[in-house]
């Protein structure tokens, strides 16, 4: 059947099982519930003195709630731009960008604040972690900010700790912990709030390959109890961990693809940057 007898007119877009589904019900209206992430178009540039920086020219994404997607690309090639965008941390010069059923794109900053705060948790590179406070007192902090009572806080922050399985280790602070630990403290820290997108850049940049295992072993699990989770990566093993690999090329993107299909191109030599 092709899929243009099998899904109705406007937007199209191949869903987290690989068949091609309706975005829309008619073209240029809000997703319906099912996608988590549509970008439409977007741009973002950056004024450099008179130099314009095209750093996204054009990305069109939809993410399915419960998918589990990797984002690869050169240096340079807009990918922390691009999470950026989905995080609520800026928003794009031209296109739209709808999260959970929200016109993003157009919010003021305190309106992205807001949804930030409640749709997502992001995870870095560098873990970013309170380098004086225990690993309890890392988790509860934005639970803090969100104003939940000191018992709730507490509880809610062992149970995400016990979640990537650092129950034992939850008075440490981080340099009493290793690396791969302490990533398990950022990845707890962004899950306490209960966001709808866990969001990664490079969270293994920092790890040797057997702890950068063990952290994908925890992003597995999390995907496996229906976290959608974004990650970013240079390497296609961490890559091919996800269920669809999405690359950026000079601000656009280049090839979107389920893993399989991505894993058997890269054996064949194919490029990923
Ligand atoms: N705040 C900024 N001001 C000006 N230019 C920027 C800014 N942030 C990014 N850029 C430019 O936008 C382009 C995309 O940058 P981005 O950080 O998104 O790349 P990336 O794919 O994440 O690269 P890497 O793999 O090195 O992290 C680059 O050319 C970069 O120099
Ligand atoms: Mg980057």
């Amino acid at each position: 059947m092709s899929a243009a007898t099998d899904a109705p007119a406007g937007e199209i877009a191949i869903s987290a099982t690989g068949e091609r589904k309706a975005v829309t019900a008619s073209a240029g209206t809000s997703p319906s519930s099912e996608w988590i992430i549509v970008t439409r178009g977007i741009a973002r540039n950056y004024d450099m003195g008179g130099e314009i920086v095209r750093a996204l020219r054009g990305v069109d994404i939809a993410v399915m709630r419960n998918e589990y997607v990797a984002i690869m690309g050169p240096s340079g090639s807009g990918k922390s731009t691009l999470m950026n965008m989905i995080g609520c941390l800026d928003t794009p010069n031209e296109g739209e960008y709808w999260l959970n059923g929200q016109l993003v794109s157009t919010m003021t900053d305190d309106e992205l604040a807001r949804v930030r705060n409640k749709e997502i948790g992001f995870v870095f590179q560098t873990f970013n972690l309170l380098p004086r406070a225990t690993a309890l007192a890392n988790v509860e902090l934005p639970l803090v900010y969100a104003g939940v009572p000191a018992a709730e806080r507490r509880e809610r922050a062992m149970e995400a700790l016990t979640r990537v399985q650092l129950g034992e280790r939850v008075h440490h602070k981080p340099n009493e912990l290793s690396g791969g630990q302490r990533q398990r403290v950022a990845i707890a820290r962004a899950l306490v709030n209960r966001p709808s997108i866990l969001l990664a850049d490079e969270p293994t940049g920092n790890l040797d390959s057997t702890t950068s295992e063990e952290i994908m072993r925890v992003f597995e699990e999390l995907a496996q109890r229906g976290q959608t989770v974004i990650m970013v990566t240079h390497e296609p093993d961490i890559a091919s961990h996800a269920r669809r690999v999405v690359v950026l090329r000079d601000g656009v993107v280049s090839s979107d693809e389920r893993k399989e299909q991505f894993v058997a191109r890269i054996a064949q030599g194919g490029k990923t940057h």
